[in-house]
């Protein structure tokens, strides 16, 4: 993000505290939640979005060294993404070409050799089939025709890319489209991996995506937790191609800024702001004062009314030195997984779990996006669009 563009999110935001703000949709948007409980529309939503697509898996910092290892099943695929010999990012179908197991346990460390817990075949990191278990029994294998499939994948800006399905190259400028220059400025190389978890939830995978398409709900909903922090109804408003970004004004992060005498150049961006962004096809990626949030949310399964969050959070090196001191008690993990959880899972999902019942009783047809939530018409329709259906139309209600 271009030192202009900053300057420019943080007036909005500036102008927005001082004399009230709005936000700029362009209307009412009407929502049907039958796109909630829809068991076709999730098998093609699986297909299209969740094998097809390039999916924003993670960052560089999930693959810290040579010999590295991330094996990951979220996405509905069991994928095993390596950093090779070379230091180069890989992904491969984490199957055995034996009889199909899953050839690496879902989880992550330093190892450069995997055997498979059927019959042990053993395959390296570059995914090449190192030993057939007792070859002069099993009869002849042609190894070099029998490594783990490789996937597309790239590493680009800090982030990692993976395409679940095997076929052409993955262009990480192309998926990024103008996320690109935000990106690089988040400076996401640099960024250790601190720790993940996964919150299943009983509300299809879109309203999950939804909860964080808006603070219009943090004075009311979040009034005990987030709303002093981040000021509601307030934020600024782009599209890049089918991604999204919102910027929220950090209460104390303006409070600490002498923003009457100190040039706007010099203002602390990410200090005063909570940058949310929606990554087309279902990450939300979340940059606060001192920590990087990369939160992946799938389907379940084939159940229309349920829905997986990874989340995994990046901390800068010296973050990482005080999170590790168990002294510091301030910078746990659990700490800072329990604050997402007691906002994110407590508060918003418990919420739009009561969505997902409401789509399933079927009392309602519909349901309301404000002017003062574009992003909610914009991710329905990015996923209308990425599966060639009709788009949301702004009407009255
Ligand atoms: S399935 Fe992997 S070794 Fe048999
Ligand atoms: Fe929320």
């Amino acid at each position: 993000m271009r030192t202009e563009e900053r300057q420019r999110l943080l007036g909005i935001l500036q102008h927005g505290l001082e004399h009230g703000g709005a936000v700029h949709g362009d209307g009412i948007v009407k929502s049907p939640l039958e796109d909630f409980t829809c068991r076709d529309l999730l098998a093609e939503e699986q297909r299209v979005f969740f094998r097809e697509t390039p999916l924003f898996m993670g960052l560089s910092g999930d693959l810290p060294g040579n010999g590295s290892y991330w094996a990951d099943s979220q996405t509905g695929s069991a994928i095993l993404m390596t950093r090779d010999d070379a230091g180069r990012f890989r992904a491969f179908a984490n199957s055995c070409r034996h009889r199909g197991a899953q050839v690496v346990a879902d989880g992550r460390g330093a190892r450069t050799r995997f055997a498979c817990p059927f019959h042990a075949w053993t395959y390296g990191s570059g995914g090449d089939l190192i030993a057939v278990n007792r070859a002069d029994r099993f009869g002849p294998v042609d190894r070099a025709r029998h490594g783990l499939v490789e996937l597309p994948s790239a590493e680009r800006h800090g982030t990692l890319w993976v395409r679940p399905t095997p076929g052409d190259a993955v262009d990480v400028d192309a998926c990024l489209g103008g996320l690109a220059d935000d990106m690089a400025h988040w400076d996401l190389p640099r960024q250790v991996y601190a720790g993940s978890q996964v919150l299943e939830a009983r509300m299809n995978w879109k309203l999950a995506i939804d909860t964080f398409g808006e603070n219009y709900h943090f004075d009311v909903l979040h009034r005990e937790t987030l709303a002093s922090d981040i000021r509601g109804n307030l934020q600024t408003h782009d599209v890049f191609g089918s991604h999204y970004r919102m910027v929220f004004a950090s209460i104390p992060g303006f409070a600490q800024v002498d923003t009457d005498r100190l040039p706007v150049a010099d203002w602390p961006f990410r200090r005063m702001t909570l940058s949310v962004y929606f990554v087309y096809p279902g990450t939300i990626f979340l940059v606060t004062a001192e920590a990087v949030h990369v939160v992946r949310i799938f389907p379940d399964g084939n159940e229309p009314g349920r829905s997986r969050t990874a989340h995994s959070l990046y901390v800068s090196p010296e973050a990482k030195t005080r999170l590790d001191d168990p002294a510091d008690t301030e910078w746990t993990l659990e700490d800072r997984f329990r604050n997402f959880n007691e906002v994110v899972f407590e508060e918003d999902y418990r919420t739009a779990e009561a969505t997902q019942r409401t789509a399933e009783a079927g009392v309602l047809d519909h349901i309301l996006f404000g002017r003062n939530e574009p992003a909610l018409p914009h991710y329905h329709n990015a996923h209308r669009r990425g599966l060639g259906r009709p788009l949301l139309q702004t009407e009255s209600a």
